[in-house]
């Protein structure tokens, strides 16, 4: 009887410990990827932008909606032109506030090829039509040893180091000296996943090279680690990484199969075995360049099992990802955005997902 009992509180404290919990309410019908967030106190709304045409824009005056999508960042698209892009799709907005203005940087890249650029645009306000775009930070070529998409910008005590990178070739940290312009050559640190080297060459199609932002996939399944927010924006002093991953080593043979696997999802609309789908990864460091280690110890680099799994599927929610990570100054509360899969609806959208999360414990958690 005792020992059952203690079982059975074991056993709560343990789901109690690692239960997900859902996204907040109002953002589950917002169908959209790649999403990050921010808040302008003067009009006290808060902005979440997203991958698509000219990034996407929405707005609301509580992270519990109703958001509303108001229009888009570059409506007349990018200065970057010698890319080819179709729609003017562009990527993985990453918006912080630097010097006073608002920062964003987006990613433009030919779908399946390393021919790509991380462009940042400037607004006082956020609103459509305020933006002023500078054109592109980083750029990458077939045969670099880096893909150039997913930026996120860090100030660290006054620096400001722009983060980037994908499966191809992993996870780097560019030094800036100004928002567009880098203080040392691309790729910089390299911070995490992929080996730092030439990825095989791509065919036009391969899967290896769509970054994460494709809208084209249909699940959240892109085998990328995308770098969001190496800070937890409560704690500057203690760095985190959050990597967005398909599999537990961006190396592992696994990764081949797994993107044979997507072009399956793509056309069949199976999904990937259990486990192997997009999850949120992180890792914590002393400095923001690294190197970014998990609780036990074991760098994210080494790919494998590394990194704690903060996110991953759960109740209704598949394969999330996509991550930002934002300071809320309404409710002074760390805040992290998503898109992830219904879990009933395979093949479907991509939803925003907003939770609290907790740094308290030297380790984030996801929290109601
Ligand atoms: C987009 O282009 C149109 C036509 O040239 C112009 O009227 C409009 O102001 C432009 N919008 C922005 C945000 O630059
Ligand atoms: C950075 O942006 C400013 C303002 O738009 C522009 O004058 C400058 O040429 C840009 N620098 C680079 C290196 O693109």
């Amino acid at each position: 009887m005792k020992l059952s009992s203690l079982l059975l509180s074991v056993a709560s404290l343990t789901t109690l410990a690692f239960a997900i919990p859902n996204p907040i309410p109002g953002s589950s019908n917002i169908q959209l990827r790649d999403p990050a967030i921010a808040y302008n106190a003067a009009s006290k709304k808060y902005f979440v932008f997203s991958t698509g045409k000219g990034i996407r824009t929405y707005t609301a005056t509580s992270l519990t909606g109703p958001w509303t999508a108001v229009g888009s960042v570059l409506p007349n698209c990018t200065v970057i032109t010698d890319i080819p892009i179709s729609g003017c799709s562009l990527w993985a907005p990453d918006v912080r506030l630097v010097n006073g203005r608002y920062t964003l940087y987006y990613s433009v890249s030919q779908l399946s090829t390393q021919n790509s650029a991380i462009g940042v645009a400037t607004s006082p306000t956020m609103e459509p039509g305020s933006w002023t775009d500078h054109g592109a930070v980083v750029r990458s070529k077939k045969g670099d040893s880096y893909n150039a998409i997913d930026g996120n910008v860090v100030l660290d005590n006054g620096k400001l180091k722009l983060g980037f990178g994908s499966y191809w070739g992993g996870i780097f940290q560019v030094d800036l000296k100004a928002i567009n312009k880098t203080s040392q050559s691309p790729p910089g640190t390299h911070l995490a996943g992929g080996t730092a080297a030439p990825r095989r060459a791509a065919s036009p199609t391969s899967p290896w090279a769509r970054p994460t932002g494709s809208s084209s996939s249909p699940t959240a399944t892109p085998p990328s680690p995308a770098y969001v927010s190496p800070f937890p924006p409560s704690s500057p002093s203690s760095p985190f990484l959050f990597l967005s991953s398909s599999s537990l080593s961006p190396l592992s043979p696994v990764l081949t199969y797994l993107c044979l696997c997507v072009s399956c999802v793509l056309q069949e609309k199976t999904r990937v075995a259990a486990g192997r789908e997009y999850k949120v990864r992180v890792g914590r460091a002393k400095s923001s360049s690294g190197p970014f280690l998990d609780g036990s110890g074991h760098a994210i680099t080494a790919g494998t099992t590394s990194g704690w799994n903060i996110l991953g599927s759960h109740d209704n929610v598949y394969a999330p990802g996509g991550q930002s990570l934002f300071r809320d100054p309404v409710s002074r509360r760390d805040v992290i955005v998503y898109h992830y899969v219904r879990m009933d609806e395979v093949g479907g959208a991509s939803y925003l997902g907003i939770n609290y999360v907790d740094f308290s414990s030297g380790e984030p958690v996801l929290v109601n």
